[in-house]
């Protein structure tokens, strides 16, 4: 496995892949690796020759007062993880390089970035449209992974690719969980054991309303007050939102139907946690 640093290096190990007649899968990524990171570089893995992962802490895409100092960070475990999945070259460029003096340029993807994270991180979604812009014309994939733990930037990734006409395959994983059910997520190092307990209200929610359209109950508004309820008894958890939306168009919907996702943004503590699930079981 390599580690490559260089933007120019990474673009030459790309195009001698691509003149060689390799396939490149790739998985970008923020770090900090964990199990949901692993299930996407394994399904890289089967679709690519040169697997490529991506560790880059995109200070674009945090906002004012969130957390981009204090992200967790190891590269040297990143690196061991990596390894062992099978990866053929870890790109981790410097926020410098990615981003010199002068730099000026931003992709925006309008509509579908204005609900849910987009509506409370502004501009998030403008850093995460740039970053993965920049890394898909570094590392050139003919694949592209993703997990659905982040249903709105899958979304927004497969928007921008469709309209830009980018000529990468977008491929969504599912939600890879703890076994008592709570989503993996970096972030999750930040929760003590107390809180670590509360954040099982996510995905306890998502079963709850799950079980409440089963029964018959397609009101939006019903479900949503009664996960309101669930969650705001959680000592530390408060909610940033709790939405049914269309899966693709991401507008909110008053019934729930066969393309209905809840979104689910949570605070516990001062960590602020995403989970996401189809309503109807899909047959
Ligand atoms: P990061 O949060 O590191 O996530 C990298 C990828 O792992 C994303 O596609 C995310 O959806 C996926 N992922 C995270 N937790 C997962 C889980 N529990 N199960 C399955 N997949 C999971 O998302 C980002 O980084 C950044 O925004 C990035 C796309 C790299 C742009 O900077």
């Amino acid at each position: 496995m390599d580690m490559i640093n260089s933007i120019d290096e990474m673009q030459q190990r790309a195009q001698l892949a691509s003149v060689s007649g390799q396939k490149i899968s790739f998985v970008p990524t923020m770090g900090y690796l964990h199990k949901g990171h692993l299930s996407l570089l394994e399904e890289g893995r089967k679709r690519g020759d040169l697997l490529v992962l991506s560790i880059f802490v995109n200070p674009t895409q945090f906002g004012q007062g969130e957390d981009f100092e204090d992200y967790p960070r190891d590269l040297q475990r990143d690196a061991d993880l990596a390894e062992q999945a099978g990866v053929d070259i870890i790109f981790a460029p410097t926020a410098k390089a990615m981003y010199p003096q002068h730099y000026a340029t931003y992709v925006e993807v309008e509509g579908i970035t204005e609900n849910l994270c987009g509506a409370s991180r502004p501009g998030h979604f403008r850093g995460v449209a740039t970053v993965v812009t920049k890394l898909f014309n570094i590392v050139q994939p003919d694949s592209a992974i993703f997990g659905t733990k982040d249903f709105q930037q899958l979304a927004v990734i497969r928007r921008m690719t469709a309209d830009m006409n980018m000529p990468v395959t977008i491929v969504g994983m599912p939600i890879f969980r703890e076994r008592d059910g709570l989503a993996m997520s970096s972030r999750n190092v930040y929760l003590s054991a107390d809180q670590r307990q509360q954040a099982l209200v996510l995905s306890q929610s998502l079963a709850v309303a799950r079980q409440l359209v089963a029964a018959g109950e397609l009101s939006s508004a019903t479900i949503i007050q009664s996960l309101k309820t669930k969650i705001s008894a959680q000592p530390d958890a408060h909610i940033d939102y709790i939405q049914i939306c269309h899966q693709l168009s991401l507008a909110d919907q008053e019934q729930v139907d066969i393309d209905s996702v809840l979104l689910l943004a949570v605070y516990v503590g001062q960590t602020r946690l995403i989970d996401n699930g189809y309503l109807v079981e899909k047959t």
